[in-house]
């Protein structure tokens, strides 16, 4: 397969390149490639297949909101050729065997999928034996009940994971006052930063709903942090609008605090959707979590051609930073060698989101009723077409 004529994120720039995949690799970036089965990417953005550290994707347990097929076809449409799925499923992904049951459920995704194993106060053995990519640590509550409750568990668990890889932590709390909240989170944050430093040991804070937190991870070379899009594009201004669907972990912040994160953009590593659908049922019984895979890129391509943000920093976190923060060989970059997993997007292609219209089991979008600028084309994984022309073959 050669894509032609598109312009090609390479190296941190985008240049009118041709690209080669053979057997499912990329073989050949050049200029003139020729041959037979062209797609031609004339006026379009060629990115290295998008990478989502961060989704909900519901099996095993919730099969209601979202399960590996509809879950991959909505990453899928929205650039995502890789995820990595959380463990607060039912059973949650704590014992080797539920990762190894996760693991057979996945092979229906028309992505790749990754996993993060969670941690418990108990299961050092089971993180032995399993031996994850990842490991997630919850220490504030969320959707599943997966909090560590034993104040040594944390540094446990940071001594028997292999250092060289990351731990996710889940560090925001939640009650009714907010800057109660806050306060503890960014303690939570300090605290787990403070023992990772002295401990030589790489952690993830998962979605940043604040300037601070950035702020609080940037000094620390092993310490990465991951911005959510809904944070930079929603705030307590948005509430009326979304009704019974509002509530997210973190929740949304006030429209000042959002403005600041946007301003602090540049000092996220990487972005992730949190994908975490719910019924609308189960929105309006509260549950916490927005549906993000579809909307995630196009927002970000939106911020773009206002000029809030610039391309290059944006796909690179979206590809190339993920890949590299969570150790994944072969994806993120458009290099000779790397796996042929290519997302080809419209720049200009303006559409409104509608929910109905989402692969998302859930089908509602908190960005309902948005227009936006630049949309998934095609997709490549592996060196064949899973979506061309806007739909999936
Ligand atoms: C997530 C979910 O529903 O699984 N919800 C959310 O509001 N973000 C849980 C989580 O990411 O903490
Ligand atoms: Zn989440």
């Amino acid at each position: 397969m050669i894509i032609k004529d598109g312009k090609v994120f390479f190296r941190g720039d985008f240049v009118q390149k041709d690209i080669l995949i053979e057997d499912g690799k990329i073989v050949k970036i050049g200029n003139n490639i020729s041959g037979e089965s062209i797609v031609n990417a004339a006026g379009k953005l060629v990115l290295p297949g998008l990478i989502d550290p961060h989704v909900h994707l519901r099996e095993p347990g919730a099969t209601e909101k979202e399960d590996f097929l509809t879950g991959s076809k909505a990453a899928i449409a929205g650039g995502f050729t890789t995820v990595i799925d959380m463990p607060n499923n039912s059973p949650p992904t704590t014992t080797a065997e539920a990762l190894m049951k996760k693991g057979e459920l996945s092979k229906k995704a028309l992505c790749n999928v990754l996993f993060h194993f969670g941690a418990t106060d108990d299961n050092f053995e089971e993180v032995k034996l399993a031996h994850p990519d990842s490991l997630k640590i919850y220490l504030g509550k969320t959707t599943g009940n997966m909090v560590l409750r034993n104040p040594g568990s944390l540094e446990k668990h940071y001594d028997i994971f292999p250092k060289d890889k990351p731990i996710v932590l889940h560090a925001c709390d939640h009650s009714e006052n907010e800057d109660e909240n806050l306060t503890r989170t960014y303690k939570t944050i300090k605290a787990a930063i403070a023992l990772a430093k002295s401990k030589g040991r790489k952690i993830h804070l998962a979605h940043a709903a604040t300037k601070k937190e950035l702020a609080l991870a940037r000094p620390f070379p092993n310490v990465t942090v991951e911005v959510a899009p809904h944070y930079l594009f929603l705030s307590t201004k948005d509430l009326p609008a979304l009704g019974t669907k509002y509530k997210v972990y973190p929740p949304l912040k006030s429209e000042q605090k959002r403005l600041m994160l946007l301003s602090a953009f540049e000092e996220a590593d990487c972005i992730a959707t949190d994908h975490a659908p719910h019924t609308l049922a189960d929105k309006e019984m509260g549950a916490a979590g927005f549906p993000g895979l579809e909307t995630s890129l196009a927002l970000m391509l939106t911020a773009c051609n206002n000029g809030i943000l610039t391309r290059s920093s944006v796909i690179k976190k979206m590809s190339e930073n993920p890949a590299s923060i969570f150790g994944i060989p072969g994806k993120g970059k458009i290099e000779e060698g790397f796996d042929g997993d290519i997302t080809i997007v419209d720049p200009k292609k303006e559409w409104k989101v509608k929910g109905s219209e989402l692969e998302t089991k859930c089908k509602w979008s908190p960005f309902e009723g948005k227009t936006l600028t630049g949309k998934v084309y095609s997709v490549i994984r592996s060196g064949k077409t899973v979506f061309e022309n806007y739909t999936f073959i």
